[in-house]
């Protein structure tokens, strides 16, 4: 994911998808070195759409998309953002400047949330004040406790991010964390993306989808979480959220690639969708 939104990062600003500055900056030496000099920075970007086809291209899609987003809710009057599973999420550094007085709380897993804390000081000094760090499991924790005791208003407006968390969760664990933002207030938003229920079976046939079924049924993190095809704005809307805005890779084309005359394939059995509690703050869509 860093590699990918480091070697887009790197081209000129006409020219890339997305910017995210610290995206280079988390990873290690051997693949830092990846980014070496332009052309072996396109061989590298070749080489992992050979590897994992349509990845590269929604991993940048996607970024932009959240940024896109969370731009738009702050415009809105978006008080709180909350990211879940930030990984290494740098929003909350490289929007600084946007977010004002916005109270952000990073939510990740307990090991992957002490591992990012450690990495931000070592690369910036002090964590900002208006920056919570909140360590919490899905799929054992209650996330309204857990955020509550570092700070989170239920009354406030808010933003949720939950971007390439979900295939790895159950639905139980989907549906509590639902459930938990549609009791925020009025306004907030919450944003995700998700996979395609046929890539869990492993029965997606679109190219690429066997070999990511494969290599994640190969890690601690196999895809356990999918939607049907068709059915995600029903899923979310079915949960109460309103204004639900669900895209792919067409619409990800539509908007970031065909405007620089690029046609990419962005994986087609990831998805993006977002939905409104209340409606206070306007449309949800970038
Ligand atoms: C693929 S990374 C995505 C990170 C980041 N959101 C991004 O897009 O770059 C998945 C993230 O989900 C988190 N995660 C996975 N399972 C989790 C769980 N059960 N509870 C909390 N976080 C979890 C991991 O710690 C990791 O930060």
């Amino acid at each position: 994911m860093a590699l990918s939104r480091a070697i887009e990062t790197r081209k000129p600003a006409a020219e890339r998808i997305c910017c995210d500055p610290l995206a280079e900056r988390f990873l290690g030496a051997k693949y830092r070195m990846l980014l070496w000099g332009r052309p072996f920075r396109d061989v590298v970007e070749g080489q992992i759409e050979r590897r994992f086809a349509g990845h590269h291209y929604y991993v940048i899609a996607r970024t932009r998309y959240f940024d896109d987003l969370l731009q738009q809710r702050l415009a809105g009057g978006a008080k709180q953002l909350v990211i879940l599973g930030a990984g290494y999420d740098s929003r909350p550094y490289r929007f600084a400047d946007r977010l004002g007085g916005v109270q952000v709380f990073e939510v990740d897993h307990p090991a992957t949330s002490t591992a990012k804390q450690a990495k931000i000081r070592a690369l910036i000094g002090e964590i900002p004040a208006n920056v919570a760090y909140v360590a919490v499991d899905f799929t054992v924790d209650t996330l309204a406790d857990k955020l509550l005791a570092r700070g989170y208003r239920a009354t406030r407006p808010t933003v949720f991010l939950w971007e390439g968390v979900t295939p790895y969760l159950d639905l139980a664990a989907v549906d509590r964390v639902l459930s938990f933002v549609m009791d925020s207030a009025a306004g907030s938003a919450i944003v995700f993306d998700y996979i395609l229920r046929s890539v869990v079976d492993g029965t997606c046939t679109l190219r690429g989808a066997a070999n990511e079924f494969a290599k994640m049924g190969r890690t601690s993190e196999p895809l356990s979480f999918g939607i049907d095809e068709g059915q995600a704005p029903a899923f979310l809307a079915s949960r109460g959220f309103q204004n639900v805005v669900d895209v792919g890779a067409q619409e990800l084309s539509d908007r970031y690639f065909d405007p620089h005359g690029k046609h990419r394939y962005i994986k087609p059995w990831w998805r993006i969708i977002s939905g409104e509690v209340g409606s206070a703050l306007g449309v949800v869509e970038p």
